[in-house]
């Protein structure tokens, strides 16, 4: 599962007026975007997410400042940093993800393939190893 937990590059297409990066849906992530919002003005030490969903999947990308995004599936955890406005994770259905250590000017750019439904997150870290256990035995 956490292998699937990506970095990806995005096209760039600056010139000397500036930097432009590309994100198009089915093309440079692997999903259609339904969905996009943006988290900003965290603290330092405020820890956002603590969820897993059981349909949406993500693109996260740090377009200024950074940010650290620890991602779980119940077994093994892994770390990245999103410190570059032209690289972002791909997170699968069913991860749980941390994201924190914001920097002041960090602006954290989320995509998803689903419209927000709070009925398919879940949000207590118990019922997810629960969860995912189940999903196992089911393999
Ligand atoms: P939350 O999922 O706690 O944010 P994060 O994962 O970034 O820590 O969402 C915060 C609030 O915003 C909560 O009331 C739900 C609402 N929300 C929406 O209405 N639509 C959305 O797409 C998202 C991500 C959140």
């Amino acid at each position: 599962m956490i292998e699937q937990c990506r970095t990806i590059e995005f096209p760039q297409k600056g010139d000397e007026r500036g930097h432009l990066v590309i994100v198009e849906g089915n093309q440079d992530i692997p999903f259609d975007i339904k969905r996009a919002f943006y988290i900003y003005g965290s603290d330092k030490d405020v820890i956002r997410g603590r969820h897993a969903n059981y349909r949406s999947e993500f693109v996260l990308i740090n377009v200024a400042g950074t940010s650290k995004v620890r991602v779980d599936d119940g077994e093994r955890q892994k770390v990245f940093h999103l410190d570059r406005p032209h690289i972002g994770i791909y997170l699968p259905r069913l991860i749980w993800k941390d994201m924190y250590d914001f920097s002041r000017d960090s602006v954290l750019l989320c995509f998803s393939n689903e419209h927000y439904d709070p009925g398919e997150y879940i949000r207590d870290y118990d019922t997810y190893l629960e969860v995912m256990r189940e999903i196992k035995e089911e393999l």
